[in-house]
C-alpha cells in the first residue's frame, strides 16, 4: 500500500475527480430515491401467511364448503356484545329494553343485508319459517355468566354479500368488497352503543370486529417513530468511538443515500410482488443496523489511519481496499442470508427476503463508494488539524511500523507498549484466554447450557392475538369474555365426517367414540347428530326422538340439528372449546385432535374425518414455515461457509464461523423459550400469561437478521486478524491484536444495534416484542460473548498455523 508514488501530481487529481463523481452520483440517487420512501412506508397491502394447497387445514375447509356451505361462511361471522353490569345483576328491564332496541334496529339497511340472527336472554331466539325457538333454559345457561353480572348478545349474520355496486358517472360498477359490509355493520353497531343501559358497559368483540379494528392498526408508524429515538443515542456512541463531532455529519448522509437507493429499488418490486406490511419496518431496522455499522467501520479506520500520519491518498486507499473489502464480504454474506429466504416455501418470506437482501446490497454499495469519497474530500476539513499522532485511544496508533515482526511479537508478549488505556482491558482479557483457551470455551458453554438446553422445547404458536396489539378493545373484550364463558362458544371447530354408513347403529357408535375422544382431549360441548351440546345421543334415543311426534323442545331441537348437520352421507360435528380457539392453546389442540382423528380413521376405515375452522389454517402455515427453517438454515450456512472459504482460503475458519452462528442462534432461541414458554417472567410481565410459544412468522426473519449481524462482526474481526497476520505477526498475536483493535468498535456497534432493535419492545404486539427479544439477545451475544470470548478462544485452542493457507507470510517467533 506504500507503493503509490504520491509525489506525482496526477494521482491526487485522479482521486479527486473519482471522489467527486461518486459524491454527485450519490446526490442524484438520494434526490431520485427519497420520494419513494413514503410510498414504501405506506404500502399496507395486508397479506397473510398461507398454507400449502393440499395441507390438512385446506382439505378440511374444502370438505366443509362442499357439504355445509352455510357453516363455512358463518363460522367466523358472529359479533358479540358483552353486556356487563357495574352494580349487580345484568338481568334488568333496561337490558331487556336495550335488546329490543337492537332487534328492532336490525331493519337498518346496513345490518339488514347480512340478515343476522340475534341470540340473547331477552331476545326472541326464534328462527326459521317453522318458528323454532331455542329452549330458554339453554339460552340462559349459555349466555348469562354464573354470577349474573355479564350477558352476551350475539348477532349471527346469515347472508354474506361480497359484491357492492357503486354508481359513478351515471353507470353502475360492481366490485368485490366484502370489507364494505363489515365496515357498515361496525358503524351501525357503534351507533347503537352510543346509548347503553344505565350502570352497564357494553363491549364489542368477535372475529369481524377484530378484523375491522386491526385495519386501523398504526403500529408501523409508531415503530418507525420509536426507531427514530435511537438516533440520538447512536450519535452519542458514535461520538464516544470516533471522538470527532464534525465527522458525524457523514453517517446520516450515507444512511439517507442508502435509504433512497433501497427504496428506489424496492418500490417497483412491491408493485410486482405483494409485500407484507411487516417488511418496511424490518427494512428500516436492517438499514439502520447495517449502514451505521459500516459507517462506523469506515470512520474508525479513517481516524486510525490519520493518527498513523498516512496521507490522504493512502488513507483512502486503505479505506477502499481493506475496510471496503471487509464490508464487501460481510455485506455479501448478509445478502446471501436474506436472499436465502427464497428456499422458504412461503410467499411472504420470499418478498421479505428479496427486499431485505436488496436493502443490504444497496447499503453496502453506498458505504463502499460514498464513504471513502466523502472522507477523501472532506475528511481532513472535518477533523482537527494537527491531531496526527496524538490521538491515542486507538490501537493502530502504536508506532510499531519500524519494527520487525518478531520484535513486535515480543512487545506483545511483554505488554510493554500497552500504554493505551482503552486496549489494556482487552489485552488483559486476551491474555487470560490465551492461557486457558479450552477452559474459556467450556466455561461459555456451561454458562449458556441452561439456555441452549431449552431448544428442544421450542414450539411455535398459532395465536392470532399475538400478532394483534394487546390493547385493541375487541381483543381485551374477547379475553374478558373468555373468563366468564367457554371462549369457543361462537367460533367452533368443525369435524366433517363422511361415509355412507354413518347414520346407522354402527355409525353412531363410531361417532360417539370419536366424541369421547374429543371430550378427553378437552372440549366444552359438541353439536351434531350424536351430541346435543352437553348431552350425548345414542342410536336408540335418536330413533325414538325422530319417530315419536312430540312437542318437547328437545325433540324439535334434535330434528333441527339433524336437518342442518347432515347432508347425504356427510355429518358435521360442531366442536366448541372452552379456550380461545384461535388463542395460545389452539395449535396444540389442533395437533392432538388431528392425531386422534387419524387413529379413529384407522379403526374405522369406512369413514373419513376432516378438521376445519379455528386455528387449523394457521397451524398449517406454521408447520410449512417451521419445517422449512432447518433447510433454510442449512442452505444459508453452507453458502456462507463456501464464500468464507473462497475469501479466506481456510477450512477451519468457515467451520468456526458456522459453529459461532449456531451457538448464538441456540442461546437466543433458548432465551425465547425461557421468556415465552415458561412462567419465569410472568411476575415481571403479567401479560405474558395470555401467551405461549413463539410467533412462527418472525422465526425465519429473526434467524436471517441474527445470522447477518453475527456475520457482520465476525467478518470484521477476522479481517483485522488476517491483516495483522499478513503484517507478519504470528497467529496468537494476530488474534490478540485483532480483538484488541476492533474491541471498542464492535462493542459500540453492538450497543447501537441493541438500541435500534429495542424500540420494538414498546410495541403492543407480542410479535414485535418477541422479535425485539430475539434480535437484542442475539446482538448482545454476538458482541459480548462470541466476539469477546468464543472466537478468540476457539481460534487459539486449535493451535497455531491451522487457520491460514500456506500463502501467508511465515510468522516469526
Ligand atoms: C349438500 O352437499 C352438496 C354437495 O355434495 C351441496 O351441493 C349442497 O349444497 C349441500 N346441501 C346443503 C343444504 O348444504
Ligand atoms: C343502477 O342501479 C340502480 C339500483 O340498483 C338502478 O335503479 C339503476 O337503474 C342502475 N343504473 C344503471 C345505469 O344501470
Amino acid at each position: 500500500m506504500d507503493s503509490s508514488d504520491s509525489d506525482d501530481e496526477t494521482l491526487p487529481r485522479a482521486y479527486k475527480r473519482a471522489a467527486w463523481c461518486v459524491v454527485v452520483l450519490g446526490l442524484l440517487v438520494t434526490v431520485g430515491g427519497l420520494p419513494q420512501v413514503p410510498v414504501l412506508v405506506h404500502y399496507h397491502q395486508p397479506l397473510g401467511f398461507s398454507a400449502g394447497r393440499d395441507s390438512p387445514g385446506i382439505l378440511g375447509q374444502q370438505q366443509l364448503k362442499r357439504f355445509f356451505p352455510v357453516f363455512a361462511e358463518a363460522a367466523e361471522a358472529p359479533v358479540m356484545l358483552v353486556i356487563r353490569s357495574k352494580t349487580g345483576s345484568v338481568l334488568t328491564p333496561e337490558v331487556e329494553q336495550f335488546t329490543t332496541r337492537v332487534e328492532q334496529s336490525l331493519n337498518d339497511p346496513r345490518a339488514k343485508v347480512l340478515n343476522p340472527l340475534v341470540l340473547g336472554v331477552y331476545a326472541s331466539n326464534r328462527f326459521g319459517h317453522g318458528g323454532f325457538q331455542l329452549p330458554s333454559k339453554l339460552v340462559r345457561q349459555k349466555l348469562v355468566s354464573r354470577d349474573e353480572k355479564t350477558t352476551l348478545l350475539v348477532l349471527i349474520p346469515t347472508s354474506f354479500p361480497t359484491y357492492a355496486t357503486f354508481t359513478s358517472n351515471g353507470s353502475n360498477r360492481t366490485v368485490f368488497a366484502p370489507w364494505l359490509y363489515r365496515k357498515q355493520l361496525m358503524e351501525f353497531l357503534h351507533e347503537l352503543l352510543v346509548d347503553v343501559p344505565r350502570d352497564t358497559e357494553v363491549l364489542l368483540t368477535g372475529n369481524p370486529v377484530i378484523e375491522y379494528e386491526r385495519f386501523f392498526d398504526h403500529s408501523i408508524e409508531l415503530l418507525l417513530r420509536a426507531e427514530l429515538f435511537v438516533l440520538p443515542l447512536a450519535t452519542m456512541i458514535f461520538i464516544w468511538l470516533v471522538r470527532e463531532i464534525r465527522l458525524l455529519a457523514l453517517p446520516p448522509l450515507v444512511l439517507l443515500c442508502s435509504l433512497a437507493l433501497s427504496a428506489g429499488c424496492s418500490v417497483p418490486l412491491a408493485k410486482w410482488t405483494p409485500l407484507s406490511p411487516d417488511v418496511p419496518p424490518a427494512m428500516v431496522s436492517v438499514l439502520l443496523a447495517v449502514s451505521l455499522d459500516y459507517s462506523l467501520f469506515m470512520l474508525s479506520r479513517f481516524m486510525e489511519n490519520k493518527s498513523k500520519a498516512l496521507d490522504r491518498e493512502d488513507n483512502a486507499e486503505i479505506l477502499l481496499c481493506q475496510t471496503g473489502q471487509t464490508i464487501l464480504v460481510s455485506g455479501g454474506l448478509i445478502a446471501i442470508a436474506f436472499f436465502g429466504a427464497f428456499f422458504l416455501p412461503e410467499q411472504n418470506l420470499h418478498s421479505a427476503g428479496l427486499v431485505l437482501g436488496i436493502t443490504v446490497v444497496c447499503s453496502m454499495v453506498v458505504n463502499i463508494c460514498l464513504s471513502p469519497a466523502l472522507l477523501y474530500l472532506f475528511g481532513e476539513r472535518l477533523t482537527e488539524d494537527g491531531s496526527n499522532g496524538n490521538d491515542e485511544h486507538q490501537w493502530g496508533s502504536i508506532g510499531l511500523s519500524g519494527l520487525s515482526g518478531s520484535e513486535r511479537d515480543a512487545l506483545v508478549g511483554e505488554e510493554v507498549f500497552v500504554k493505551h488505556s482503552s486496549s489494556r482491558g482487552w489485552l488483559r482479557l486476551m491474555r487470560l484466554i490465551e492461557r486457558w483457551p479450552r477452559m474459556a470455551v467450556c466455561l461459555v458453554f456451561l454458562v449458556f447450557l441452561p439456555l441452549t438446553w431449552q431448544i428442544p422445547k421450542l414450539h411455535g404458536t398459532a395465536d392470532i392475538y399475538a400478532s394483534l396489539p394487546g390493547d385493541l378493545p375487541s381483543v381485551v373484550a374477547m379475553r374478558e369474555l373468555a373468563q366468564e364463558f367457554p371462549a369457543g362458544q361462537f367460533d367452533p371447530y368443525f369435524v366433517v365426517l363422511s361415509g355412507s354408513a354413518l347414520l346407522s347403529e354402527e355409525g353412531y357408535k363410531a361417532m360417539l367414540q370419536l366424541c369421547t375422544m374429543l371430550q378427553a382431549i378437552g372440549v366444552d360441548s359438541i353439536l351434531g347428530p350424536v351430541y346435543l351440546l352437553d348431552q350425548s345421543v345414542d342410536w336408540d334415543t335418536a330413533q325414538r326422538w325422530q319417530k315419536e311426534p312430540s312437542s318437547l323442545e328437545l325433540h324439535k331441537a334434535y330434528g333441527k340439528v339433524m336437518q342442518s348437520h347432515v347432508n347425504g352421507s356427510a355429518v358435521l360435528l360442531e366442536v366448541f372449546t372452552d379456550f380461545l380457539p384461535r388463542g395460545s392453546n389452539g395449535a396444540t389442540w389442533v395437533r392432538t385432535v388431528r392425531h386422534g382423528l387419524a387413529l379413529w380413521q384407522e379403526q374405522h376405515p369406512e369413514f373419513t374425518a376432516f378438521l376445519a375452522g379455528g386455528a387449523t389454517l394457521m397451524v398449517d402455515s406454521q408447520d410449512t414455515v417451521m419445517h422449512a427453517v432447518p433447510t433454510y438454515l442449512a442452505v444459508c450456512i453452507l453458502l456462507i461457509s463456501a464464500v468464507v472459504f473462497g475469501v479466506f482460503r481456510s477450512i477451519l475458519l468457515p467451520l468456526r464461523l458456522a459453529f459461532a452462528l449456531l451457538f448464538t442462534l441456540a442461546a437466543t432461541f433458548g432465551m425465547a423459550v425461557v421468556f415465552y414458554q415458561t412462567p419465569l417472567f410472568h411476575g415481571l410481565f403479567p401479560w405474558l400469561v395470555n401467551y405461549d410459544g413463539l410467533c412462527f412468522e418472525i422465526v425465519p426473519m429473526a434467524i436471517c437478521i441474527a445470522v447477518a449481524l453475527g456475520l457482520d462482526y465476525d467478518i470484521f474481526l477476522v479481517s483485522r486478524i488476517v491483516e495483522f497476520r499478513k503484517e507478519g505477526f504470528n497467529d496468537r498475536s494476530s488474534i490478540i491484536l485483532g480483538v484488541a483493535s476492533t474491541g471498542g468498535i464492535i462493542s459500540g456497534a453492538g450497543a447501537i444495534m441493541a438500541l435500534a432493535f429495542s424500540g420494538l419492545f414498546f410495541s403492543e404486539k407480542l410479535l414485535h416484542q418477541q422479535f425485539a427479544l430475539l434480535l437484542v439477545t442475539s446482538v448482545l451475544l454476538d458482541t459480548y460473548v462470541v466476539r469477546t470470548v468464543l472466537v478468540p478462544a476457539l481460534m487459539m485452542s486449535a493451535g497455531d498455523y491451522n487457520w491460514w493457507p500456506r500463502k501467508m507470510p511465515n510468522a516469526r517467533r
